[in-house]
């Protein structure tokens, strides 16, 4: 299996975190290239836009999201990596993820079994169980080991 393109998708959760140790190893013994990815999400108002700012919040989500992702991106940098990049965008996570997948040729996805949101006794978090039931690569699922 060739692992020139990693993807790897972020929530920012400790869960997300593992699975970067795992994609970053990887990309490092293929001479691969690390991509993280965060998709950000506004709920749908019933009452219009002006009643709830929702411009003003969608701007200041997209740039929460882009400074995580920088941060973590020098991490990954630090830890060895020599391409990584970022890229944040709006969207529900399992399908942006898919989708970037395809378009950009993606060869593995490496992600938590959980993050952020998720009950502790499911299996697998919606997010990762949609993933990989939809990619269009293979799927790598950490689950911490802790
Ligand atoms: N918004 C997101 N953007 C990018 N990656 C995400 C996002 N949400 C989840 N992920 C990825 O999916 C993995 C599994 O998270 P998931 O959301 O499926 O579990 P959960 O939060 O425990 O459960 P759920 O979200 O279904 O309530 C995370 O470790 C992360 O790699
Ligand atoms: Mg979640």
């Amino acid at each position: 299996m060739r692992l020139e393109r990693i993807l790897c998708p972020i929530d920012f959760s400790d869960y997300a975190r593992e699975a970067m140790k795992a994609a970053i190893d990887l990309a490092r013994q293929g001479n691969g290239e690390l991509r993280l990815v965060h998709a950000y999400h506004l709920p749908a108002f019933a009452y219009g836009e002006g009643a709830f700012g929702l411009p003003e919040m969608h701007l200041r989500l997209r740039e929460a999201a882009e400074q995580g992702l920088s941060q973590w991106a020098k991490e990954a940098r630090a830890a060895g990596v020599a391409r990584v990049s970022a890229f944040a965008a709006d969207g529900v996570a399992w399908d942006v993820v898919c989708r970037l997948a395809k378009d950009e040729g993606i060869d593995l996805i490496v992600m938590g079994t959980h993050g952020r949101t998720g009950l502790r006794h499911a299996l697998l978090g919606s997010v990762a169980e949609k993933v990989v039931r939809h990619a269009p690569c293979p799927v790598l699922v950490i689950r911490p080991k802790a």
